[in-house]
């Protein structure tokens, strides 16, 4: 049996939260929120009610939050396939920059691929160089794990990038950049034992760290590097739901089950519903039989979550709009009307928002 001393301890293993910190997600006081666990009838019931007070489910308080009292809570979703290549980056820049421009959330971004390719997307090479050089990136947040708390130099505040975009009119998408020297931190937390760790848990340093921020955020989207390692494992931790772009072609696919099933069994050990939203169809060549065929078995097959029903083209224009340039509007950037792409990642990202609401 699990054996619960304080909340501290449930919510490292669990993801489950005291009243405490239900009011730092709701911005409310404690007060408040004993006051509607006392006069509402459909207040999540404590999971375990410890001597330091009830304790809850974060899942369930969240869904009552944003029912009841229309709280900004952030939906987190992670962009994974173990496929490279297959346009996880550009969709999630474009979900972040359509959610944020168009649809009027407030969105933060996390780059956890080693590759950067969305922070340089959203801040351009030169700057991401700058803040690298004085690590303030998400590489010295993973590698002060594996050092004394006392020597730790992550700075959540500076590495935090407010109002990023090349687009003007996209206002209030927030960055944690990446960086290349992820990739050995990545190496090293994977070949240690975790008594090594000198944090608890080594699925929960992104979780940790970030964790009260998160009510500044409507939206937080999670670009995962192409493989299930731990700092995927970080992202998957506080994320509800996950998105798989993929081209419809046999290499791009193959792995898709084995995302699924790998996604389920950690969100089964760590307690916390992770739900497969749906797959994106990305840089479909309308005129490929193999696009053709592969996109309908994927419709067809019931062991995968749905395919949305937006389809993303491949077109130059979309290439494009990976280089860091000026550019006033979303229409300028994706293209609009028959040949653009932005409606196309409009309706996409109300999919996406309506899968997760619906999840
Ligand atoms: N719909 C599209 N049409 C044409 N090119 C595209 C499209 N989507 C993405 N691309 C281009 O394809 C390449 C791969 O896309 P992207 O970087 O988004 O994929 P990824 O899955 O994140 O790759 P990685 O695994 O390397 O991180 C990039 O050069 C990108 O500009
Ligand atoms: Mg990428």
């Amino acid at each position: 049996m699990y054996i619960v001393h304080s909340v501290n301890d449930v919510h490292n293993e669990k993801d489950l939260l005291g009243i405490a910190e239900v009011a730092i997600l709701a911005g409310v006081s404690r007060q408040a929120v004993a006051n509607w666990r006392a006069r509402t009838d459909d207040f999540p019931a404590a999971v375990v009610e410890l001597q330091a007070g009830p304790v809850f489910r974060m899942s369930e308080i969240k869904r009552w939050l944003r029912k009841n009292k229309g709280a900004r809570v952030a939906q987190i979703i992670s962009t994974i396939n173990l496929k490279g290549g297959v346009g996880k980056s550009t969709t999630t820049v474009a979900l972040a920059e359509i959610a944020a421009g168009e649809l009027g959330k407030r969105v933060l971004v996390i780059d956890l691929d080693p590759q950067t390719n969305a922070t340089t997307m959203l801040i351009g090479e030169d700057r991401w160089k700058l803040l690298n050089a004085k690590e303030h990136t998400l590489a010295r947040l993973f590698a002060d794990a594996l050092i004394e708390p006392s020597a730790r130099k992550f700075d959540l505040a500076k590495t935090l990038q407010k109002n990023v975009s090349n687009v003007r009119d996209v206002k209030n998408v927030d960055l944690l950049p990446s960086s290349l020297d992820l990739i050995d931190v990545q190496d090293q937390l994977g070949s240690m034992s975790s008594g090594k760790f000198h944090s608890d848990v080594p699925t929960d340093i992104l979780r940790r760290a970030v964790w009260k921020i998160m009510d500044e955020y409507d939206l937080v989207l999670l670009d995962c590097p192409p493989n299930l390692g731990i700092i995927t494992l970080n992202g998957l931790k506080i994320s509800e739901g996950y998105i798989i772009p993929t081209i419809p072609d046999v290499l791009s696919t193959y792995g898709i089950p084995q995302i699924i099933t790998r996604v389920k069994a950690f969100s089964d050990n760590i307690g916390q519903a992770i739900t497969p939203l749906g797959i994106v169809i990305s840089k479909y060549r309308s005129q490929s039989t193999l696009h053709q065929n592969t996109l309908r078995s994927l419709k067809k097959d019931p062991k995968l979550p749905p395919v949305f029903e937006t389809i993303v083209p491949e077109a130059n224009k979309l290439a494009e709009s990976a280089e860091f340039l000026p550019i006033n509007t979303l229409k300028q950037k994706y293209g609009a009307g028959a040949q653009g792409n932005f409606e196309t990642y409009l309706s996409l990202t109300q999919q996406v928002l309506g899968a997760m609401e619906h999840a």
